[in-house]
Formats: structure tokens, C-alpha cells, sequence
């Protein structure tokens, strides 16, 4: 996609990360989770000063357009992608492929030789394309509701590039 930018986050993005998660989940991930699951993953009110001590928690990247949040990646200090949300609007466009691929660069630099993720049903075919491969499949429990999920993982070192 033309003009994305990726930057690292800030502490005015909370409201607008927290947006993007919202309509992914209950725009995109709705065609693989029942109603029940999603309402769970993504409730309507949210915590925002817990929203943003998260977010500021994990080395987290934003995706720009044109000055809109499209996007929002991360990684942990335990080396975990802990989340990857492209707003709908933005889908299908590559902003997921220039978030992982910034994570992977700068995880790669602070010393990480492999990340996890916890992916979704609707994530996982992303992260196949990014490099990742399934470990496990294994179930996550939210808000009293079980969900499917893949643990899956990158190796660094061995990954011949990352995706741009
Ligand atoms: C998963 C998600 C982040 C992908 O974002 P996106 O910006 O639309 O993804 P991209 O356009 O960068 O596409 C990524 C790659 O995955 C591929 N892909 C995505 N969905 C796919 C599917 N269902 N089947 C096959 N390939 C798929 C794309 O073709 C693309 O491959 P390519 O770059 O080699 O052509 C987005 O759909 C989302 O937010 N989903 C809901 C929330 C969610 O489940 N998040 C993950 C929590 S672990």
C-alpha cells in the first residue's frame, strides 16, 4: 500500500488501536468465531488506561495512512507477537505483511532468535505466509469462552529475510 507508514507507538494511539481491535474482531475474525466468542475476545467498553499500560508494556508498531491508524503490531520481552489487528477497511492490502515485518526486524535486533504467537483461525493463514509454522493447536479461554487458536513460531536466526 502506497504511503504506510510505520512507526512506533505513542501514547496518543491508544484510542485508536483500540478501534482497530474492536472492528477487526468484530468485522474480520466474526467469519471464524461464533457471536458468543467474539462479544468475549472483544468486549464494547473498554479500560483504557489498562489498554494503554499494554500497549506501552510490549515494543508495539503502528500503521499509518494518510494519518489514520490502520494497524497494530508488537512484541514482548518474552519474545511473543503478542498482537497483529489490520481494521477491516484496510484489509487485504499488505499492512499486516509491513507490521510483521517491522516486528520481526526490530525483535531480531534486540537480541530475539524466535518469536511465538498465539494465532487466531482467521490470523493463522497470515502468519503462514509471514514464516511462521504451527507448533500446537490449542484452546484459549476469554471471558468464559474457549477459542480456538495455534501456538506458532518464527525462527530469526534461520529465516532467510523477512517479508517487506
Ligand atoms: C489477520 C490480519 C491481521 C491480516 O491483515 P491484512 O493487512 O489484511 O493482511 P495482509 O494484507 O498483509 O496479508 C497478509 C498475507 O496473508 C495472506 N492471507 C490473509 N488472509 C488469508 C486467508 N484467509 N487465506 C489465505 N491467505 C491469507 C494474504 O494473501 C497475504 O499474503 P501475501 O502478502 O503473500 O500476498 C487481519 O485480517 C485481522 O486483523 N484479522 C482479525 C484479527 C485477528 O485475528 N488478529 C490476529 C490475532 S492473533
Amino acid at each position: 500500500m502506497e504511503n504506510l507508514l510505520v512507526r512506533p507507538y505513542e501514547a496518543g494511539d491508544a484510542g485508536a488501536t483500540w478501534q482497530v481491535f474492536h472492528a477487526a474482531v468484530r468485522g474480520t475474525a466474526s467469519r471464524d468465531y461464533t457471536p458468543s466468542q467474539i462479544a468475549a475476545w472483544a468486549p464494547d467498553v473498554v479500560d483504557e488506561g489498562r489498554w494503554q499500560r499494554r500497549r506501552s508494556a510490549a515494543r508495539t508498531f503502528v500503521a499509518c495512512q494518510g494519518g489514520v491508524v490502520a494497524g497494530f503490531s508488537d512484541f514482548t520481552d518474552a519474545g511473543v507477537l503478542d498482537m497483529l489487528f489490520v481494521h477491516p477497511d484496510f484489509g487485504g492490502r499488505g499492512v499486516a505483511r509491513a507490521l510483521v515485518g517491522r516486528v520481526l526486524r526490530e525483535a531480531a535486533a534486540a537480541g530475539h532468535s524466535r518469536l511465538l504467537v498465539h494465532a487466531s483461525l482467521t490470523a493463522r493463514p497470515a502468519f503462514e505466509r509471514f514464516g511462521f509454522v504451527v507448533d500446537a493447536s490449542r484452546v484459549a479461554e476469554i471471558g468464559g469462552q474457549r477459542l480456538a487458536n495455534f501456538d506458532m513460531s518464527i525462527d530469526l536466526v534461520r529465516a532467510d529475510g523477512v517479508p517487506n
